[in-house]
């Protein structure tokens, strides 16, 4: 069975990014596949240190990031996966933190400084982005024009390019009332979860499907 990874990048457990990365799942197993979905928040790592063991001549570690935190069991088991998911909110006009961190230790292993920098990853994974965010689309696509191609630039490099998925306009606090909130409108955001929301998840389980069945043909 075809196996994909889920890495979820946003803190928050049960929440837009989290239902996001669990729809994906669903189309994975939909599609016969088997999916896991791991919390960052959750592994006790940090980014890349710099000791550059994974470009030593002849070390036993080269290509691989072998830095002895938790990120280390993470890496291994995607390292013998069929797909990849990083899943990460917006935070500060950037991906969360974490998911930079994550994705620094992930790619830059498999990065050769060799002419043309060829990938030295074990497979060319199939892979997916997804992101979610307070902004509607059409603001996000004025604010953030290269954010998605800079955030992907390195997974891109060494495994397959990702194909993305949105969800734009999400609901943030589970009581709106309960906190200081000028420049978004309750009944909006109301709104937009029960009608745009529904539609970011089934795109999210449908791209789950696509991933399988890809890998599969
Ligand atoms: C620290 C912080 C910074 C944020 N910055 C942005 C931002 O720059 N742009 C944006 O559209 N949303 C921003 N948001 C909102 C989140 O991206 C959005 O609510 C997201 O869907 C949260 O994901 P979650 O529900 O999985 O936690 C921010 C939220 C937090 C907590």
């Amino acid at each position: 069975m075809k196996k994909v990874i889920i890495v979820n990048g946003s803190p928050r457990k049960n929440w837009n990014t989290y239902k996001m990365c669990e729809s994906f799942a669903g189309g994975v197993q939909a599609a016969g596949g088997v999916a896991e979905i791991i919390n960052l928040y959750d592994v006790d790592f940090k980014g890349c240190r710099s000791c550059f063991a994974c470009k030593l001549k002849g070390g036993k570690n080269f290509g691989r990031c072998s830095y002895p935190d938790g990120l280390v069991e993470v890496l291994d088991k995607i390292s013998v996966a069929d797909g990849l998911v990083v899943a990460s909110p917006i935070y500060c006009s950037d991906v969360t933190g974490v998911t930079r961190c994550f994705i620094e230790r992930l790619t830059f292993p498999f990065f050769e400084y060799k002419q043309g920098y060829p990938s030295i990853a074990p497979k060319k994974l199939k892979t997916a982005m997804i992101y979610t965010m307070n902004i509607p689309e059409v603001l996000s696509n004025q604010m953030y024009p290269d954010l998605f191609d800079k955030t992907e630039f390195m997974i891109s490099t060494v495994f397959e390019k990702p194909i993305r998925i949105f969800a734009y306009d999400t609901y943030q606090f589970s009581d709106y009332d309960k906190y200081v909130v000028e420049t978004f409108d309750k009944n909006k955001k109301l709104k937009q979860k029960e009608t745009l929301f529904p539609k970011d998840l089934q795109n999210a389980f449908e791209a789950g499907k696509s991933m399988i069945e890809s890998i599969e043909s």
